[in-house]
């Protein structure tokens, strides 16, 4: 049981990864792994797009990489800057071994006739490609592998569609990098945990 506790407390986002291959069984585990989250009403709504070759790691990069600059220069940012950050973000979508874009469906969601209902059966779906995420990090810990969830193809999602040719169905929600690690980073702080669990009606022991 420990170990388990070791386990996930060790999961690090990892943004330095090394340029070797994942082998496609290992690939696949992790991503099959993936598939067995929870999900609102066993919906399942995500749909995960593998990125391996360069062509499409590169162009997926450029399109955000465009989508990112229009933004940062709108903020007024001075162009060194939107260059470097611009620059930084291309290089490490096209260099990361393996890219997974995981998208939302609503298709085998449930579907309400009032606003208010469907943008929470929304939620559900979010909250489920969320699980699914989580699951996959962990089973490339499992793996030895590292990765990182990156959420820019929230900030562009139609450029994100566009430059891979998806059907609108599918709203990207995150893209997550895959790869042997390059780097131990400390683990980031967490709050205490007086401050994020309350046993309501009991006393502090
Ligand atoms: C919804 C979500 C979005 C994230 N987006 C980014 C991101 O765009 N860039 C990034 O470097 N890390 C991103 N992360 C990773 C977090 O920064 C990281 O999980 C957090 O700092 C804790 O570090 P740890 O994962 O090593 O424990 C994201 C994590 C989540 C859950």
């Amino acid at each position: 049981m420990q170990e388990f506790y070791e386990f996930v407390t060790s999961r690090r986002s990892i943004r330095q990864l090394q340029q070797a291959p994942i082998s496609r069984d290992r690939l696949k585990r992790i991503l099959s792994a993936g598939r067995w989250a929870p999900s609102a009403h066993n919906a399942q709504p995500w749909r995960f797009f593998v990125l391996q070759t360069e062509n499409r790691k590169v162009q997926l990069a450029k399109a955000m990489g465009r989508a990112f600059r229009q933004d940062l220069e709108a903020d007024g940012e001075a162009p060194e800057l939107v260059d470097d950050l611009v620059q930084a973000t291309v290089d490490r979508f096209s260099s990361a071994p393996v890219l997974v874009l995981v998208c939302l469906t609503m298709g085998p969601m449930d579907s309400y006739p009032d606003k208010k209902r469907q943008q929470t059966e929304f939620m559900l779906a979010v909250q489920s490609i969320a699980a699914a995420i989580q699951t996959i990090l962990l089973a490339a810990h499992v793996e030895g592998l590292g990765g990182c969830w990156f959420c820019a193809p929230l900030f562009c999602p139609e450029a994100v569609q566009q430059a891979l040719g998806l059907s609108e169905e599918f709203v990207p929600q995150a893209l997550l990098t895959l790869g042997e690690a390059n780097e131990t980073p400390d683990p980031p702080i967490r709050q205490p945990f007086e401050e994020v669990v309350m046993f309501l009606g009991e006393k502090e022991e």
